[in-house]
């Protein structure tokens, strides 16, 4: 059975050919597994390829990142290494293994082995499949486990029954693929998961591991599918009993979905989309339940900062933007900009009257972007110098700009020599 290596973009299956023989010439085996065969065969676009090798897959990869130019990152412990090529496109290399588990949730022991034992290893049927990229049976798939069957039935089923008890991160990855496929975990699959709930398992998950599975959840494309399923499935209390998924909690999550497929786009990339869904997730929750969870998941200093100072301000930003006095630009301005991005599009998602939300959307949009002409360079050159009066021009003449007052550089010059020159000492 043959999988069309087709819709894969012509680079990535040029870089793929060569893989092939450059393998072939150093005498091992190569695959491409997991998700990569998963969404080909799915018809999904997944450019991540995972590759594995029966050898040294370091040893490849370091000759391919040779070949290629490209940037090598190996990880010697796992017997892994990662190539980043240009454009951020990256291919993962294992060698081929088998895992043994000491206890639920630890980091797996790990031996050199074969595809069929590396598939094995792994969390559902339809992620344990491989394509041989070798020259004898190139495209060839390799599915010791009905993978595609189950594809086709649009099923998700563990591999064996102590694949939640080895790796409980797999509850929460059951659930995500089920939820975004609209599969079915079959009904083995579900006992065996319900059990694993049961025994606490997922309290053993450490908070590094537990926080990457929140992140993939609220990075999916239909966040609240997983959350509901979670908390179906007796899950969700163990990020946080005190969150309950409410009718209140959907809206909130449609309606952060609606600003990321809309308001969101001016930003480009400049966000992070799992943060405002958390957010909107904890809402409920009260400043100190909030902090106590980030530390508890682990979060870094810097997106603990984010979430508490939404907590704490996003109240006094509404009252701010809902009052019936008149709001300048750069009042606007000055009450917003301290906002992070993530903040600003959760504000977006949860205001109730389209005057509020047309004000963030205008200085996310316009605003956030206004600079004055002027530099320090040119400041320089009209005979300032360097030091906090330079920081007194630049927001003085920012914040006319913000007004409409000053629009070419001969206005701020005017507005400089007027206001300042000679007014100030230099
Ligand atoms: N895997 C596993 N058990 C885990 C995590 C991963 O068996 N707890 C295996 C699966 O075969 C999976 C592969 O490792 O397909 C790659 O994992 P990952 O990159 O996390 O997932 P993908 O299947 O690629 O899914 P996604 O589309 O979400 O990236």
């Amino acid at each position: 059975m043959n999988v069309n290596l087709e819709n894969i973009p012509n680079k990535t299956k040029n870089i793929i050919r060569i893989i092939s023989e450059l393998a072939g010439n150093s005498g091992v085996k190569i695959y491409a597994v997991g998700g990569f065969v998963r969404d080909l065969i799915l018809d999904v676009d997944n450019f991540d390829i995972d590759i594995v090798v029966e050898g040294d897959a370091i040893k490849l990869a370091e000759i391919l990142a040779r070949h290629f130019n490209a940037t090598i990152k190996k990880y010697k412990q796992f017997g892994t290494a990662v190539i980043s090529f240009d454009e951020g496109f990256k291919i993962d290399f294992a060698t081929a293994r088998k895992e043994l588990y000491e206890y639920p949730g630890a980091m797996p022991d790990v031996q050199p082995s074969t595809i069929k034992d590396d598939l094995g290893r792994r969390d559902f049927t339809v992620n344990a499949m491989a394509i041989s990229l070798n020259k004898e049976d190139f495209g060839s798939i390799l599915d010791f486990f009905g993978g595609k069957k189950d594809l086709e039935n649009k099923i998700i089923r563990v591999l064996h029954k102590l694949s939640f008890i080895d790796d409980p991160t797999r509850i929460f990855r059951a659930i995500r693929f089920e939820q975004r496929f609209g599969f079915k975990i079959d009904e083995k699959s579900q006992n065996l998961l319900k059990e694993a709930v049961k025994l606490d398992l997922i309290k053993k998950i450490n908070g590094f591991r537990i926080q990457d599975e929140i992140l993939l959840v609220l990075n999916e494309n239909e966040p609240f599918k997983a959350i509901r399923r979670l908390s179906e499935l007796n899950c969700l209390k163990y990020v946080n009993p005190k969150i309950i998924v409410t009718k209140k909690m959907e809206k909130g999550f449609l309606k952060m979905q609606n600003v990321f497929t809309t308001d969101a786009l001016v930003l480009g990339e400049k966000f992070l989309k799992w943060i405002s869904y958390f957010l909107v997730l904890t809402d409920d929750l009260n400043l100190n339940e909030i902090k106590k969870l980030c530390v508890e998941l682990k979060f870094t200093i810097g997106i603990m900062e984010i979430i508490i100072f939404s907590k704490q301000k996003s109240q006094k930003a509404f009252s701010f933007l809902n009052s019936n006095i008149f709001l300048s630009n750069s009042r606007i301005y000055t009450k917003l900009h301290c906002f992070p991005n993530e903040t600003l599009l959760f504000l977006i998602s949860k205001a109730e009257s389209s005057k509020v939300k047309n004000i963030i959307v205008n200085y996310l949009t316009v605003l956030s972007k206004i600079k004055p002409i002027l530099t320090g360079s040119d400041l320089k050159t009209l005979g300032f110098l360097p030091g906090p009066v330079f920081k007194k021009i630049l927001s003085s003449l920012l914040e006319a700009k913000l007004n409409g007052v000053l629009s070419t550089k001969e206005d701020e010059l005017r507005y400089v020599s007027k206001f300042f020159i000679g007014k100030i000492t230099k």
